[in-house]
């Protein structure tokens, strides 16, 4: 198979074919996400943070029977049961890393020791001189625009990315924002070498989330996420009652104490994976304004990989200089 991305490092480090991340999310990248994406010639990731520790183990076998490709897994760090989703992922082979929400330090000496791949997930161009020192073997760059949780700083993808490219030597992979190949040939333009997509995958055939959570995105405009549960953690919402009533509650000034106790537990398990749509947590990127379908993995892949090169040749036909 000819090499497409000729000297990729992301490609090199993962061993993939095109230098895309399906992203590690909650309640929709369980095994058949992540294998498809795998097949598709990507890293497909399992999101560890909504797994119990033996949960894992079986999306990772699962995973493991779909596909022969590497595939990897996202640890939030942030989860009190993080350490032991990382024993058995370790137990269980698996030798790809994207760890998010917390300090890398740690974490990375230990995954480089038993021969790892370490990932770790950033909103701040300091935050990746940390990872860099950490050792780790590149960032993910992740946007305001992004989907699910995200930094404080409200740094865009467009700002973020050249930012971190400037500041380490490790590779740079975009993420936030990015559904299309238009949008993946600009993240490349800025200097990253890959992308990870989260919302563009989460809703697809091969997601484990709701289809009437699929379906809500899918009917969303481009003005439906907001930002919102700063006093908490960040996160990126569709508009729906329980966002309603959050942010309702920011604008009042609660006490982090009160916001918590009516936050409650299972928010997100209860929207995305049960498809409650008034009451549950329904996590999406700015992007959802452009998916209107419901397809495969594979056929998002193709779309990116598609509209990427189609952008490339039409900037080389509009904005090369003439002679
Ligand atoms: C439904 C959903 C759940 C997410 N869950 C996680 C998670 O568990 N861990 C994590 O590191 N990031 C999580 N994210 C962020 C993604 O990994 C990814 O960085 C982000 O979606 C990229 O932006 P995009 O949504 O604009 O593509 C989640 C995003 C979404 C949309």
């Amino acid at each position: 198979m000819p090499d497409r991305w000729p000297g990729n490092r992301v490609c090199e480090l993962l061993g993939i074919r095109h230098p895309i991340i399906q992203a590690g999310m909650i309640y929709n990248s369980g095994a058949q996400l992540a294998a498809a994406a795998a097949n598709a010639g990507c890293l497909g990731l399992i999101g560890a943070g909504s797994l119990r520790p033996e949960l894992l183990r079986e999306q990772i076998r699962a995973a493991r029977a779909l596909t022969d490709r590497p595939f990897g897994v996202n640890l939030p760090l942030l989860y009190d049961h993080a350490g032991d989703c990382l024993d058995v992922a370790l137990e269980e082979g698996v030798r790809i890393f994207f760890t998010s929400a917390g300090s890398p330090r740690r974490i990375a000496g230990r995954l480089k020791k038993e021969g790892c791949v370490v990932v770790h997930v950033v909103a701040h161009p300091e935050l990746a001189r940390k990872c860099e020192d950490a050792g780790c073997d590149a960032v993910v760059c992740e946007g305001f625009e992004a989907g699910g949780h995200n930094g404080r700083e409200e740094l865009t993808t467009m700002v973020l990315v050249p930012l971190c490219v400037a500041a380490v030597s490790v590779p740079v992979i975009a993420a936030g924002g990015i559904a299309t190949g238009r949008q993946m040939a600009a993240a490349l333009a800025l200097g990253a070498e890959g992308v990870q997509v989260g919302s563009r995958f989460a809703v697809t055939k091969e997601s484990c989330g709701h289809p009437a959570w699929k379906q809500a995105v899918v009917a969303a405009g481009p003005a439906d996420t907001q930002l919102c549960l700063k006093p908490l953690v960040p996160v990126r919402l569709l508009k729906n009652r329980f966002r309603d009533e959050a942010i309702r509650l920011e604008q009042e000034c609660v006490s982090r104490d009160r916001l918590t106790a009516w936050l409650g537990q299972g928010r997100a398990r209860r929207g995305m994976l049960e498809g409650d749509l008034d009451e549950g947590e329904l996590e999406i990127g700015q992007v959802a304004g452009l998916i209107d379908d419901v397809p495969s993995a594979a056929d998002v892949v193709a779309r990116l990989i598609a509209g990427h090169d189609e952008a490339v040749a039409r900037l080389g036909r509009t904005v090369a200089p003439e002679g």
